[in-house]
């Protein structure tokens, strides 16, 4: 038989099952918030709305440049902005799942909505100013989730996991922008 070298107990995980199961029967009405949960839930909550925000804005600008995109050779830019449309509709369940989970409720009321959101709503004039304004957009998103993600840390490793998978798909997403802006008008930009 093994025997059981005592550096075990010093291991936190390995604390009462008795005591785990206590607590988290008398806290049951808080969901999957446990007391190991490192921050306050209502600071998480507050800050994934302006997330949320912020990519329910991208759903709309990518879908309007998807609808308006027009003009010679457009159908691959139109691709692109739908998929990506898709991509950030995607996100924003995810982060809107992950408000819920908190005990929050997600806000998807259009009232207010730039103001809680990091990224803006433009139009774009044709077709390189559309692209333009996703790749700022983009930008603006890779810094604020890249903050957040710092913040999360380890005190809130699920939403921070969560937010690094979108911040990596932003990613991707503002390199494609960037391709796209090299391949018609042949230089990286940026004017404005
Ligand atoms: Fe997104
Ligand atoms: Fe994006």
């Amino acid at each position: 038989m093994l025997k059981r070298s005592n550096s075990h107990k010093a291991q936190p995980f390995l604390s009462d099952v008795k005591e785990l199961r206590r607590r988290a029967k008398a806290s049951m009405e808080k969901g999957a918030v446990t007391t190991s949960y490192g921050l306050d839930p209502k600071t998480a909550i507050d800050i994934l709305q302006s997330a949320l925000a912020t990519e329910i804005v991208c759903v709309l600008r990518y879908t309007a440049h998807a609808i308006s995109a027009v003009g010679i050779n457009s159908s691959e830019v139109k691709a692109e902005f739908e998929q990506h449309a898709g991509d950030e509709a995607e996100h924003m369940k995810q982060i809107a799942e992950r408000i819920n989970e908190l005990g929050g409720k997600p806000n998807l009321n259009p009232e207010g909505l730039m103001t809680r959101s990091h990224s803006q709503y433009v139009e774009g004039a044709d077709l390189v100013d559309m692209i333009k304004e996703n790749l700022l957009a983009e930008r603006i998103a890779i810094e604020s989730y890249t903050e957040i993600i710092r913040f999360f840390g380890d005190k809130d490793v699920t939403s921070r996991v969560m937010l690094e998978g979108i911040l990596a798909k932003e990613e991707e997403h503002a390199s494609d922008m960037h391709d796209l802006l090299v391949a018609r008008e042949g230089r990286p930009m940026l004017s404005k």
